[in-house]
């Protein structure tokens, strides 16, 4: 699908809407009024026509019983697998869980005792941080190198961390939000080939697998080596994708049988509800009808971010844009141009955009900033027109 027609058919207005990134959870979060929200992770745009067809055909059925997981559901989530990244999947590897930070929260308690160590690499998605803190984990974090905007994994430290923490459990998050980095087979292996060597899990966090931008393919841990397996979980859903987040559907795949087992152990302690009718039927429609979709999904996403991109490079070359390759949400680097602490002063006070703060992410990504791209063009152009004004009328430094 071409930009004008995805934009034309499928951008809304969300304001009023009972959502958290316009209505109820902005005002908590920012302590104000009237800021155009680029912050959480969804987007302004509707789920493709046939998903909405089948929820409202299954709606107006309307008997909302006990419901049994159907074949077709897994015929539409491993087509989508297989024909897009070459992964074989198996029924019996298959968990639901509601929403992959809940899984979260599950596998830390299900794989790791109180004060075990849990190793990330920062700055990254905050509820990694949670997980950990939350469930009385001793949080280990290991900072990307950053070379010009350029986000690489820093092999040494990671391999010394896990070894110094006795470290039992990596989050792994690819493609890595906030930098945008789809991380190369190489990256993968040798971060696996670490965990492996020091006997740690490996959970995998591919939400964002289709958010690519076309740098190079995705590569899902499911495809990387057979031999992974024995230390692995990966989790994904159509959630990010399609924008689907509260529907709560989400797959946690483990092909080893003795994990599996072990989580699954845990979780019957806990929740006894594994899966959400509405969120099944809009993910099976999704994965069987959603690709065009997703391709006019993915061509807007791009063109957002090479405006910014370019109109920053050209009009305020001292921001540091990191490259794009993976997810809606590129990060940038203010420091030139912001002291570290006016970011909140630049962006929120005088600009009235609410985004992400790179020490949410991380301690040491202060003067960053992380923004959602997901949305109708006009908000896109007010962020780079605001942004660009207000640095030349006023110093931040
Ligand atoms: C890396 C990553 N994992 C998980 C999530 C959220 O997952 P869920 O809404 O299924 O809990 C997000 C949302 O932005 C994310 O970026």
């Amino acid at each position: 699908m071409e930009i004008e027609e995805f934009c034309r058919k499928y951008t809304v207005n969300r304001k009023n809407t009972n959502s958290e990134k316009w209505d109820t959870g902005i005002e908590k979060r920012f302590k104000t009024e009237g800021l155009i929200p680029m912050w959480v992770a969804d987007m302004e745009f509707r789920a493709p026509d046939e998903v909405i067809d089948a929820l409202n055909k299954r709606i107006s059925h309307g008997v909302f019983g006990y419901t049994h997981l159907w074949d077709s559901y897994f015929e539409a989530f491993f087509n989508w697998q297989k024909s897009r990244y070459n992964i074989d999947l198996k029924k019996e590897w298959i968990s639901f869980s509601s929403g992959l930070v809940t899984a979260l929260y599950l596998i830390v308690n299900a794989f790791t005792n109180k004060e075990d160590s849990i190793i990330i690499l920062t700055p990254v998605y905050y509820p990694f941080h949670n997980a950990i803190k939350d469930n009385e984990r001793n949080l280990i974090t290991c900072d990307l190198k950053n070379d010009n905007g350029i986000f690489t994994i820093d092999f040494e430290k990671l391999e010394s961390e896990i070894i110094k923490n006795k470290v039992k459990l990596i989050i792994f998050c690819n493609p890595h939000n906030p930098v945008g980095r789809v991380w190369t087979k190489e990256e993968i292996e040798k971060v696996f080939e670490i965990c492996k060597k020091h006997d740690l899990y490996i959970v995998s966090d591919e939400i964002h697998q289709d958010i690519n931008l076309g740098v190079r393919p995705f590569i899902s841990a499911l495809s990387v080596d057979n031999k992974y397996y024995e230390n692995l979980i990966v989790l994904n859903s159509a959630s990010k994708t399609f924008n689907l987040a509260s529907l709560l559907n989400s797959h946690v795949i483990i092909p080893n049988e003795e994990i599996r087992r072990k989580y699954k152990k845990f979780v019957g302690t806990v929740n006894r509800t594994e899966f959400n009718l509405l969120g099944l039927i809009a993910t099976e429609a999704a994965y069987k009808h959603g690709a065009d979709w997703v391709d006019g999904l993915l061509k807007t996403i791009k063109r957002n971010y090479e405006y910014i991109k370019e109109e920053f490079s050209s009009k305020i070359p001292e921001i540091i844009t990191s490259p794009l390759e993976g997810t809606y949400l590129p990060f940038f680097d203010l420091r030139n141009m912001v002291n570290k602490d006016r970011v909140k002063e630049f962006i929120q006070d005088d600009c009235k955009i609410a985004i992400d703060f790179g020490e949410w992410f991380g301690k040491n990504f202060k003067g960053f900033i992380r923004v959602n791209i997901a949305t109708d063009f006009k908000y896109i152009e007010y962020f780079v027109d605001k942004v660009i004004k207000q640095l030349k009328n006023k110093s931040y430094k």
